[in-house]
């Protein structure tokens, strides 16, 4: 063994010692390992559904959001690298170029040393210019002034607590569900009706404050089919945690598909299903017809446009599947399923609610 070896191995040994360790952050610790599982499982329940899609950006689906996530493993490398210069130099400095026990400490020139001053302020800029270049470039790059040619425009009102999407030209109004064609950029541009709220699909791109009085655009392309699940990203009042949303992007004969259907009148109601027609008649003589619009039955605004509400898979901004059970759960009692929901409970009774909820499922 050198006596370099020998001398480090005494200096890191003798550096431990120095700290005393007793017996209670051992005790922490046991007491911490005991509670893991129950904390993995807590974290696994407070967590989404198995079955609902991640949201990830770490597997980014879209143009923009691969972007934001080349620019995060750029980052991240240059990070890892300054990490490793600071380790060597911290070691370096601990072992090979401290005072020993007992020497004398050496007279400082830090003082009057130019060379360092210089070093450790060009040092830190040239961190600051790696990091700001290709950021500052993909803030440029995710903010094109113009539409790119053949965008799908997308006007997207935020409310609280839920979405109304509404495409430029073809009159398709919809909520809380955005479906877009694969591979074709689309324009969104995001307006509030109420206070700040903040659009926001992980695998899809980045976060986009959505704040009333100004319109915000957000322009992406999607490369792979699939759906993906967003979520208000600005606290936004009560049910801000329950203001989801899905962006279903589909092939685009698939989307051509989607926007035929939603275009077209509502599915004529079938003679045969009894409670739906019944429920149809509840739903023009009450006061839905002031909030929600179904094409030709009512005319408002307020609220989700439920025309073809059956062509969504989920209701109450992306709380609850679409189910003929969550429709009636939803309507007995609103504020029980989205805390502070605007939309009051009815006092309709239970059979009155099932008909409503048969009515709304037969609107494909
Ligand atoms: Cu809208 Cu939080």
């Amino acid at each position: 063994m050198t006596p370099l070896a020998r001398r480090t191995i005494r200096r890191a040994s003798g550096f431990l010692a120095s700290r005393t360790m007793t017996a209670e952050p051992f005790a922490r610790m046991n007491r911490l390992a005991a509670a893991a599982p129950l904390m993995a499982a807590a974290l696994a329940l407070a967590g989404c559904a198995a079955s609902e899609p991640p949201m990830t950006t770490l597997a980014p689906k879209s143009d923009l959001a691969q972007w934001i996530y080349d620019l995060m493993v750029e980052v991240t490398a240059w990070d890892a690298l300054i990490f490793l210069i600071v380790v060597v130099a911290f070691t370096l400095a601990v072992f090979f170029f401290s005072t020993r026990v007992g020497e004398a400490a050496p007279p400082s020139s830090v003082a009057s040393d130019l060379a360092l001053e210089a070093a450790w302020t060009i040092g830190p800029a040239l961190v600051v210019l790696m990091i700001s270049i290709p950021t500052v470039r993909t803030i440029f790059r995710s903010q094109p002034p113009v539409p790119p040619a053949g965008s799908l425009e997308v006007k997207v009102i935020a409310h609280q607590w839920w979405w109304e999407f509404h495409y430029a030209g073809s009159g398709i109004a919809t909520a809380n569900e955005l479906h877009i064609p694969v591979g074709r950029p689309i324009r969104l541009a995001l307006q509030s009706a109420d206070v700040i709220h903040s659009f926001w699909v992980p695998q899809l791109g980045g976060k986009r404050d959505v704040v009333p009085g100004q319109i915000n655009e957000l322009t992406l392309a999607a490369r792979v089919a699939g759906t993906y699940v967003g979520q208000c990203a600005e606290f936004c009042g009560l049910s801000h945690a329950n203001m989801r949303l899905r962006v279903i992007v589909e092939s685009p004969e698939q989307f051509a598909l989607w926007a035929k259907l939603q275009q077209a009148a509502p599915t004529a109601l079938s003679a045969a299903n009894a409670a739906a027609s019944d429920g149809a008649r509840i739903f023009a003589n009450s006061p839905c017809t002031t909030c929600h619009r179904i094409d030709g039955v009512s005319k408002g605004a307020l609220a989700p446009d439920l025309t073809h509400f059956a062509s969504r898979t989920t209701l109450a901004a992306g709380i609850l599947p679409n189910t003929p059970e969550s429709v009636a759960r939803w309507i007995a009692n609103p504020g029980a399923v989205k805390p502070g929901a605007q939309m009051p409970p009815l006092g309709l009774g239970a059979n009155q609610v099932s008909d409503l909820a048969a009515y709304l499922e037969s609107l494909k």
